[in-house]
C-alpha cells in the first residue's frame, strides 16, 4: 500500500489543518484449523495475514466525526451527540460500534476525521470486519490516550460485534488480528485466553487461499443459529456433567452423555466441536514436529466434519475442497472462517501452485458457474501504528 498516496487522498478529502495525520494498520486473518470452537471455549489456530486495513486519522477539535473509505462511496459526517447505527449494513457501523464501546467505558473521543483503505477481499470470511474494528480501537486508544491494553481492545471489539453489529461471534478473529505474529500461528485457548505463538514454517509449501466469491447472504443469522445449537447442547449435557463448555468435554465424556441431547442436529454440532478441538491440538503437535502431511490430513478431516456434522460448507466450498484434494502436491484443503461461502485454505507444494490455480479454478467454474480468486498471502504481524 502506498501510504504517501493515501495521505494525499486524505488531505484532498478533508483539507489541511495543523494537526498531524496518524496512520495505523490491522491485518485480516485466516484460520488454519479449529472452526466454530471459539465460542465453545475450545482451541483455534489462526494466523494474521499480510493484507489488511489501513486507517489515517486526525483530530479536528470540533464536535464532528467524518468517516470515509477508499473502498466504499460517500463520506459520513456525524455529530458526537448523534452516533446511532446507520442502516443495517453500512460499513461505518463498525467504527461507530467501537466508539460506542469506548463511551460505555466512560472514554469519550473528541472530533476526528478518518480515512480507511483496505485490501482484504470483502465478504470472504478473512475478517475484514475484525480488522476494521481493531484498527479503529487501536487508533482511538492511541490518539485519545485511553490507556487500554491489547487484550482489552480485543474484548471491546468482540463486544462491539455482539452489541452493535448483532453477530454473536467468538473471540478468534479479534484475537488473531490483534496478536498475530509474522510467520507464526496463534494457538489460542478461547476459554482462558492463554496462547502460544507456533512457528508456521512451510518450507517448499505455500499457503493458498481460495475465495469462492459466493455471497454470504444470511450467514449472520445462520451463524447465530449454530451458536444457539451449541448452547442447547451444553444445557442438555450439563444435566449430568459439571463442565460448562463443549470445548472442555472429552470424547469419552461425550459418549457417556450424548443421549441427553434430544435433537439430532444439536448432537451433530457438539460432535464436531469436540473432535475439532482434538484436531487443533494434534495440528500443533504436527507443526512442532514439522509434519505438514499430518497437518494436511487434519485439515481435510476438519472440512469433512464441517460439511457433515456442522453443516456450514455448502456446494461451493465443497467443490473447492474436492478439486484441491485431487491434485498432487496438495497436503490439505478446508473451508476457513464461519462458512456458508467465503474461502478455503490450502497447503500446496510451490511447484504445484500453477496447476492448482488452473484445475481448481476450472472445476469450480464448471460445477458452480462462479469464478474463484486465488491469494498467496504472507503471514504477518497484528495491529500496529505505521
Ligand atoms: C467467524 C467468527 C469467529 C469464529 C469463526 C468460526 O469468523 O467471527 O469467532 O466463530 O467464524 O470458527
Amino acid at each position: 500500500m502506498d501510504i504517501g498516496f493515501l495521505k494525499e487522498n486524505f488531505l484532498s478529502r478533508f483539507g489541511e489543518n495543523s494537526e498531524q495525520v496518524a496512520v495505523f494498520f490491522a491485518p485480516g486473518r485466516v484460520n488454519i484449523i479449529g472452526e466454530h470452537t471459539d465460542y465453545n471455549g475450545g482451541y483455534v489456530l489462526p494466523c494474521a495475514l499480510s493484507f489488511g486495513t489501513y486507517l489515517l486519522i486526525r483530530k479536528t477539535g470540533d464536535d464532528q466525526l467524518r468517516f470515509a473509505s477508499e473502498n466504499f462511496e460517500g463520506t459520513w459526517n456525524l455529530r458526537l451527540n448523534a452516533l446511532g447505527k446507520q442502516g443495517k449494513t453500512a460499513w461505518v457501523n463498525y467504527p461507530l460500534g467501537i466508539i460506542d464501546q469506548f463511551r460505555k467505558r466512560g472514554m469519550n473521543p473528541d472530533g476526528f476525521e478518518m480515512l480507511y483503505s483496505g485490501d482484504i477481499p470483502p465478504e470472504a470470511g478473512l475478517s475484514s470486519s475484525a480488522s476494521i474494528e481493531l484498527v479503529t480501537a487501536f487508533a482511538l486508544n492511541a490518539l485519545f490516550h485511553f490507556g487500554m491494553d491489547r487484550m482489552e481492545l480485543i474484548q471491546l471489539s468482540q463486544q462491539c460485534e455482539h452489541e452493535f453489529i448483532g453477530v454473536k461471534c467468538g473471540i478468534m478473529d479479534q484475537f488473531a488480528v490483534a496478536m498475530g505474529r509474522k510467520e507464526h500461528a496463534i494457538y489460542l485457548n478461547c476459554k482462558n485466553l492463554d496462547y502460544e505463538e507456533i512457528p508456521f514454517k512451510l518450507g517448499e509449501y505455500k499457503l493458498v487461499i481460495v475465495n469462492s466469491n459466493k455471497p454470504r447472504g444470511l450467514s449472520a443469522s445462520a451463524y447465530n443459529e449454530r451458536v444457539m445449537e451449541c448452547q442447547e447442547a451444553v444445557v442438555n449435557i450439563n444435566k449430568s456433567l459439571t463442565t460448562k463448555d463443549l470445548g472442555e468435554i472429552t470424547l469419552e465424556e461425550f459418549r457417556m452423555v450424548e443421549h441427553l441431547i434430544s435433537h439430532p442436529d444439536v448432537k451433530k454440532r457438539a460432535y464436531h466441536v469436540i473432535n475439532e478441538n482434538y484436531r487443533v491440538k494434534q495440528s500443533v503437535h504436527a507443526l512442532k514436529a514439522h509434519d505438514l502431511k499430518l497437518l494436511g490430513k487434519l485439515m481435510n478431516a476438519s472440512h469433512n466434519s464441517l460439511r457433515d456434522y456442522y453443516e456450514v460448507t455448502g456446494p461451493e466450498l465443497d467443490a473447492l475442497a474436492e478439486a484441491a484434494w485431487e491434485i498432487d502436491g496438495v497436503l490439505g484443503a478446508r473451508m476457513t472462517g464461519a462458512g456458508f461461502g467465503g474461502c478455503t485454505v490450502n497447503i500446496v507444494h510451490r511447484n504445484a501452485v500453477e496447476e492448482f490455480r488452473k484445475r481448481v479454478g476450472e472445476q469450480y467454474h464448471k460445477k458452480t458457474g462462479l469464478h474463484a480468486d486465488f491469494y498467496l498471502p504472507e503471514i504477518g504481524d497484528g495491529v500496529r501504528s505505521l
